[in-house]
């Protein structure tokens, strides 16, 4: 009965994994739930990125091809080019045919679907824009059925998000929850949420003049991957695991998140953010928290939050040294990647040739608490890196220096890995007696494989978090208090990068994994990166 339920979540059936007031716990007794979406227009504010193009564009075809949108849906994408519906359709439909989860494109799904597709032309900050899009919208209830419920997605530079919404409020296209019953209207906001901890309690402070904390979603879309919701189900649906999920067996943790691509024709975002802002504050503390926590009462959204909060309170740095002890930046130069020649970061366009900002990090931090008191835990992310990896590998502690190893002389310790992407699946590292008389010892490898295993390809996060928006399901978002503590813990070591230009960047060869300081830092503790 489990593996049936499960194998029917990996199907992209209409089941949640988390509970809220509207879905269902796919592996509760209730059996299989049926997540109904209800009408909506999903407008996109900055459309013409490569958000839309990339990831949001195929996620809706795939949800409208699957059957989880409802008939009477509509997407209109709002930006500041010149274009017509129909130019903005035929764009769509070669980004979805390169970028689509499922191949290839069905071409009579598209034919319906593209006509549920509107561009609409306006600057962020015109009133008449608004006031036009709120005619359309209304036309669009009228024709389409959408029944006036709103998704307002801002994938747009962070400045912007303030100024829409305020534009959305005053001209009535945000409905206040108190008043409006029988519609509703949500927003959607891009990572990261603020720069700092100050910009972030200052963007939620204008935020909440128009919007209500329950409209607001932030999106961190690790949250969406299957694999990283599998997290909680290994360890909470499994009794062998948790056990052994603390202190007393854990020497240590390693999370990476490599990416062998750079920034693309992305530097104008990254010159502003920098990795650390694109990647470690949210998705890395995401796995982490995930991996950390202790059991939530119950699958609500609250419950999974507040156990989450409670881990990012408790990690700190080694706080009585230095930052330069615990953390390392880097910026990569120009390498090979896959055989190819690239460019180093100050050589990408919109980048400046004598710029600071890094593009790898690594840390190790600690958690103060009973679970993993002395336990470090040593991040790392990169771009153009060797390859791309991202994984938690939990190392256990060693057995005591008798029988099968000596002081002077060690197996390999327990390695347990859960792989979040590419390759996605779990693993169990062993030692094993190899076959003869001698009896040597040799690491094995346990592996499970979701790929081979349950023979279908996952859907993708955004599919999942797009639906779970219009179900109204904030679990898979992140709370305003998770943000603001990572925010705090991070902050102070931001602003010391920012007070101390960093010292021989760039510091990585493209296509290497990273700075030789990202190496010392860990053998420093004598332990080492793990090979990927
Ligand atoms: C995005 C970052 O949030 O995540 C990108 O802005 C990064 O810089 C991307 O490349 C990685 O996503 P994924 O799903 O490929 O790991």
């Amino acid at each position: 009965m489990f593996e049936n339920k499960l194998g029917a979540w990996y199907t992209g059936a209409n089941h949640g994994f988390f509970m809220s007031e509207q879905s269902e716990h796919p592996l509760s007794e209730a059996g299989v739930s049926t997540r109904i979406t209800s009408p909506c227009v999903l407008i996109i504010f900055g459309a013409t990125g490569d958000l839309t193009a990339r990831k949001l564009m195929p996620a809706i075809y795939n949800l409208v091809r699957e059957g989880q949108l409802p008939a009477q849906f509509a997407c209109v994408a709002f930006a500041r080019r010149d274009k017509t519906h129909e130019m903005f359709r035929t764009e769509m439909k070669e980004k979805i045919e390169q970028f689509s989860r499922i191949k290839p494109i069905d071409e009579a799904i598209w034919n319906t679907f593209k006509e549920q597709i509107f561009y609409h032309k306006s600057e962020f900050q015109d009133d008449d824009g608004y006031e036009r899009l709120k005619t359309f919208l209304n036309e669009l209830d009228a024709k389409l059925g959408t029944k006036g419920n709103r998704i307002y997605y801002l994938s747009t530079q962070p400045t912007f998000f303030p100024g829409i919404c305020e534009k959305l409020h005053s001209h009535g296209l945000i409905y206040d929850e108190e008043t409006v019953k029988n519609r509703w209207s949500r927003v959607i906001i891009e990572k990261p949420f603020g720069r700092d901890l100050n910009t972030a309690t200052a963007l939620q402070k204008e935020l909440t003049r128009f919007l209500s904390e329950k409209q607001i979603y932030r999106i961190d879309h690790y949250l969406g991957k299957e694999t990283v919701q599998n997290i909680l189900i290994f360890r909470f649906a499994n009794s062998i695991f948790e056990n052994l999920w603390n202190n007393r067996y854990i020497d240590h943790v390693q999370i990476t998140t490599a990416e062998d691509i750079g920034i693309g024709t992305r530097g104008r975002f990254f010159e502003e953010e920098g990795l650390f802002r694109d990647i470690v504050q949210n998705h890395m503390m995401q796995l982490l928290s995930l991996m950390a926590m202790d059991p939530p009462v119950d699958l609500s959204a609250d419950a999974i939050h507040n156990e989450k909060v409670k881990v990012l309170e408790a990690i700190h740095f080694n706080t009585d040294k230095p930052f330069e002890e615990s953390c390392v930046r880097g910026q990569y130069d120009k390498g090979y990647v896959g055989g190819k020649a690239v460019n180093g970061y100050r050589e990408e366009d919109n980048v400046s040739p004598d710029s600071h900002l890094e593009t790898y990090a690594c840390m190790r931090l600690f958690i103060d608490n009973w679970r993993w008191d002395d336990v470090p835990f040593y991040l790392r992310a990169g771009k153009r890196l060797a390859k791309k990896a991202t994984e938690i590998a939990i190392t256990f502690k060693r057995p005591p220096d008798v029988l099968f190893q000596t002081r002077h002389k060690h197996n390999d310790p327990n390695v347990l890995t859960l792989r979040i992407q590419p390759d996605e699946g779990i693993s169990l590292k062993t030692n094993c007696k190899v076959p003869g008389p001698s009896a040597p010892i040799q690491p094995v490898k346990m592996d499970f494989r979701y790929g081979s295993y349950f023979g279908m390809s996952a859907p993708e996060a955004y599919e999942r978090l797009l639906c779970d928006c219009i179900l109204g399901d904030r679990t898979l978002f992140a709370r305003e208090d998770e943000v603001f503590t990572s925010w705090k813990l991070f902050t102070p070591l931001l602003e010391h990068w920012e007070e101390t230009p960093p010292k021989g960047f760039p510091n990585y060869a493209a296509g290497s994994w990273g700075p030789a300081e990202a190496d010392a830092l860990i053998e420093k503790d004598n332990r080492r990166w793990r090979l990927l």
